[in-house]
């Protein structure tokens, strides 16, 4: 399969959600694949109901024993630029920074004694849940999104500095922002995703073939590209992630370990 720029950027932009035909009018598979994450908004506020209804849906979503360990900080544009001392990202109306949350509940109950890893683990997927809930009501409401870990300094490699400026107590761990409001622009074409083939194996685990993959990368090098004008690569956008990797694995250490780092050193029960 040819790799260069051009093959690569039309692979990607062929590339199509597939809903069997029976099913292609259900409203709620539409907005799952419709849904892109947008990085330019209008300026235009999101109205109070749409808004509720979408922290509605955070609020709302599945988790581990229904602890619910997440927390939503909530922002308007100006509440942002108060709290950080720069613009949203993107022109955004609203946005919000997601947490991981095991200490709301520590109040009522130990539910995960000395296992911080197990904790962190179902904070991170918990919350990742109510993100994703958030996420597909405000599709479905004509509101866009998108999810930032490194964009803004509001994400999961910001832990440390998130966990200052937020006043964040122990057992709550910054994940993401999450940005909403109306797409200043027609909606950006979908990034390649990997067949199903390559991520769902009946039964038991299937390796994926290296020519699917070095496809995935020779498209997304070429979307990059093209949606950056040249300007930068996606290795450029993994240098900067890369960059901020050590300070927020040291800083998500500490959250993680740091305060319960002297009860792991003892066997539960001594
Ligand atoms: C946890 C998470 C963190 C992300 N962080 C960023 C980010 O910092 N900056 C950014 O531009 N996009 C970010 N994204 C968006 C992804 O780049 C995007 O989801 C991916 O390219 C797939 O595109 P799609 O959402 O349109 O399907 C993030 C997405 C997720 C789920």
């Amino acid at each position: 399969m040819a790799r260069g720029f051009l093959p690569s950027l039309l692979r990607l932009l062929r590339g199509k959600p597939h809903l069997p035909p029976s099913l292609a009018d259900n409203p709620l598979l539409l907005a799952l694949v419709r849904r892109r994450s947008v990085r330019s908004f209008r300026i235009r506020e999101i109205p109070d109901d749409i808004w509720s209804a979408i922290l509605e849906a955070g609020r709302l979503a599945p988790s581990t024993v229904n602890l619910q360990s997440w927390s939503f900080v909530l922002f308007t544009s100006a509440t942002w630029q108060e709290r950080f001392e720069r613009p949203i990202p993107f022109h955004a109306p609203r946005g919000l920074i997601l947490l991981g949350d095991t200490h709301r509940n520590r109040q009522v109950l130990e539910a995960f004694p000395i296992a911080p890893l197990v904790e962190y683990t179902i904070a991170v997927m918990n919350a990742s849940l109510a993100a994703m809930a958030m996420n597909i009501a405000a599709e479905a409401l004509g509101v866009s999104s998108v999810m930032l870990s490194e964009t803004g300094r509001s994400g999961l490699l910001d832990a440390g500095y998130l966990k200052m400026k937020l006043a964040l107590p122990p057992s709550v761990y910054p994940l993401m922002t999450i940005l909403f409001g109306y797409s200043a622009a027609p909606s950006p074409p979908m990034p390649p995703k990997l067949p199903l083939e390559a991520i769902a194996f009946p039964g038991i685990y299937r390796e994926t073939e290296r020519a699917v993959m070095e496809d995935w990368l020779a498209q997304m090098k070429a979307g990059y590209k093209a949606s950056h004008l040249f300007r930068t690569s996606f290795e450029d956008q993994l240098a900067v992630y890369r960059s901020k990797i050590h300070q927020a694995e040291h800083d998500l250490e500490e959250m993680v370990f740091g305060e319960q780092a002297a009860c792991r050193l003892q066997e539960p029960g001594e």
